[in-house]
């Protein structure tokens, strides 16, 4: 079983990942884990740290000669922003002029977070909250990613949607009806979606996104808006009915659900199935060249909880932007009166990021069922049992099975 823990403040020294569980004599380069960590950073409508940050992960442990030795990975980001935070994130003495962040803001955890923990300075609750922990997520979920390289499964995204602004192609329900064509691996819809900065397919709808930020930038608000993660090269049998916390789709929408501001998952065809016919939903089975096949795939790659070998095919939504320069009402917490909301440098839309941040969670969720499946205290030993069952699977049904 691997699992991960992250640690580090937004604004403190450097954000800190442990990783565990990977089989030994994985290829991995910190090269690979950068690139990842510079896609989470992309995305028109970032705010001005984006520019300072310029993330890169230190490998601590756990990779020798470019491959995994099995022993736990340890990541450390350093926050190059830190420098220009130092009286107010100081560890041990306080500076006397140190002003505390008493304004919470609406929809942040801001008010939650010093409710809970007894805070008295809203920081405590900024820091920990902030996105800026997901950039460790991304790190961890590099090594997992590679992982599933290996054996031919790869991830991609694209934001379908930022204020509501749409492409004229209807991209999410082409893929679920199998009429997008993504060529080899999902990672091809990534490199189209890395072309456009704000990472959508069509060119017409990223001028009208770019144009309704700029907007927003100037009036003081902020964007939410959808995006799609896809995972090919699936094999079947990730995930189990057997007990509720062991189903696949289930798994998949906690960790998309815990990315920053997330609100809404679905798999595969999701809420649109609610108001169709169960035979405009169901994927009919086929039979071809001795190989099940799926005329669409509206159930998204998951049935029964368990992964049925087709795309797994999310689409989530992440509300707008919770800090905005055209402040809401709040409380002041020092004199309990009602302000204005408390403004500090902010996105204005991160949707883009969060599509990358969202591959990496699902590059995570997929690799932990996957070992859970083919287990292996070595990649040699892991590849070995899934080539088996990939080998004997199908056979083994077509004898059961035989009159
Ligand atoms: C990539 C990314 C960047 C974000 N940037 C900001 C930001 O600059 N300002 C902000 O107020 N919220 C930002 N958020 C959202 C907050 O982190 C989030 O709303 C907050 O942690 C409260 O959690 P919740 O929205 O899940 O309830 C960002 C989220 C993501 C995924």
């Amino acid at each position: 079983m691997i699992r991960f823990l992250t640690a580090g403040e937004s604004h403190g020294k450097a954000l800190a990942t442990i990783i565990e569980g990977f089989p030994s004599n994985l290829p991995i380069t910190s090269d690979y884990i950068n690139f990842h960590l510079k896609r989470r950073q992309s995305g028109f409508g970032r705010s001005a740290r984006m520019k300072i940050e310029a993330d890169t992960a230190q490998i601590l442990s756990g990779i020798r000669f470019g491959k995994t030795i099995g022993s736990p990975i340890s990541l450390l980001i350093e926050n190059k922003d830190w420098v220009n935070w130092l009286d107010v994130m100081a560890v041990d003495k306080k500076s006397n002029d140190f002003k505390k962040a008493t304004i919470p803001r609406p929809g942040h955890a801001d008010l939650v977070g010093v409710t809970k923990y007894n805070f008295d300075d809203i920081r405590n609750s900024i820091e920990r909250s902030s996105a800026r922990e997901t950039s460790a997520r991304v790190a961890a979920g590099s090594i997992a990613r590679k992982f599933l390289e290996h054996f031919g499964i790869f991830i991609g995204s694209f934001v379908e949607s930022i204020g509501g602004i749409y492409p004229t192609k209807d991209y999410f329900n082409q893929l679920l009806q199998n009429k997008y064509v993504i060529e080899k691996s999902g990672w091809n819809i990534s490199i189209k979606a890395d072309k456009s900065s704000v990472r959508v397919l069509d060119q017409s709808q990223e001028k009208k996104i770019i144009n309704k930020i700029n907007a927003v930038k100037k009036s003081g608000d902020t964007l939410g808006g959808t995006f799609i993660t896809i995972a090919t090269g699936m094999p079947v049998g990730l995930g189990s009915f057997m007990q509720f916390d062991r189903k696949l789709d289930a798994d998949i929408s906690f960790h998309i659900m815990s990315i920053n501001a997330v609100k809404g998952v679905e798999i595969g065809s999701g809420f649109n199935s609610a108001e169709q016919l169960g035979s405009q939903v169901h994927d009919e089975i086929l039979i071809n060249k001795k190989e099940f096949s799926r005329k669409s795939n509206n159930a998204g790659g998951i049935e029964g909880g368990v992964s049925n070998g087709l795309p797994i095919i999310i689409r989530a939504a992440m509300k707008p932007i919770s800090t905005l320069a055209k402040p809401l009402n709040s409380v002041d917490l020092s004199s309990m009166k009602k302000v204005s909301s408390r403004y500090e440098r902010s996105d204005f839309t991160a949707v883009p990021a969060c599509s990358v941040i969202a591959e990496s969670m699902l590059a995570w969720v997929l690799a932990k069922h996957f070992l859970i499946k083919f287990g292996g205290d070595s990649i040699d030993e892991t590849e070995d049992n899934f080539n088996t069952f990939a080998k004997k699977s199908m056979n083994r049904i077509r004898k059961g099975f035989k009159k």
